[in-house]
């Protein structure tokens, strides 16, 4: 993470951002993003809406997405008028070689899953210090139901064998939740059991982990923006 300076991870968010848009078409239901990467996303086809009449409508995965998504003229959809979408576009804190992902430290991780859940394809945009080899260095955070949040705790503990903190103790979600974020270490060999696992624990709401979601990492580095497709991909 520290090998670069934030003016060159600002660069990188801002590449990678932008370079995803080249995904959106005309006429396209699309996921919009929770996160200070997606953010240049939004600008993005705010600016095409404005100079290239670019159509197209979303569903915001956070009120923060939601507020500059409709600053920038981005027409907003209901979940009652929506079934599906046709992609969404989405940062990661992490991301490993089958493009597992840790997401979250934002908090939108519920929203943010539902929306990548109901997309015909997921592309993730982040720089280059998200990829790892083994998922865990970022605290995963973990969505959980107010009551019973220290039992919560406990049993998420069992599981994680490192500390798990609350997310400050007036944190809460947009979905009135608290956080709690496990602090594994790159221990995570196995993304889609650890998954499992914990949101087999009465009192988890969501997990951090979203496997076997993403199709398309748009990864920006200095050195210029590279695209990393699953074999799966669907976009
Ligand atoms: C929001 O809850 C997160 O899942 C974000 O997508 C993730 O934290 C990446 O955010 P940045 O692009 O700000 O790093």
């Amino acid at each position: 993470m520290g090998q670069f300076t934030s003016e060159e991870k600002e660069a990188m968010k801002a590449e990678a951002g932008i370079a995803a848009c080249a995904f959106v078409e005309n006429g396209m239901r699309i996921g919009i993003g929770t996160g200070s990467t997606v953010k240049y996303t939004i600008l993005e086809l705010g600016r095409r809406i404005r100079e290239e009449g670019l159509e197209i409508s979303g569903i915001p995965t956070s009120d923060a997405t939601e507020s500059l998504s409709i600053e920038q003229g981005i027409p907003m959809l209901e979940w009652s008028d929506c079934e599906h979408l046709d992609l969404v576009i989405d940062g990661a804190d992490e991301f490993d070689s089958e493009l597992h992902l840790i997401k979250g430290g934002g908090g939108a991780l519920l929203r943010e899953k539902i929306v990548a859940e109901s997309s015909g394809g997921m592309i993730v945009v982040a720089d280059a210090s998200k990829r790892v080899e083994v998922l865990g260095e970022f605290p995963l955070p973990i969505e959980v139901n107010p009551y019973g949040w220290e039992q919560t705790k406990r049993r998420i503990e069992a599981i994680c064998g490192g500390v798990v903190n609350r997310r400050g103790p007036d944190y809460l979600t947009d979905n009135g939740n608290p956080i709690l974020d496990a602090h594994f270490g790159p221990t995570i060999e196995d993304p889609v059991k650890m998954e499992a696992d914990l949101r087999a624990i009465s009192g988890v709401v969501e997990v951090g982990l979203f496997t076997d979601t993403a199709d398309v990492v748009v990864l920006a580095a200095p050195g210029g923006c590279e695209l990393i497709r699953k074999p799966t991909a669907r976009l």
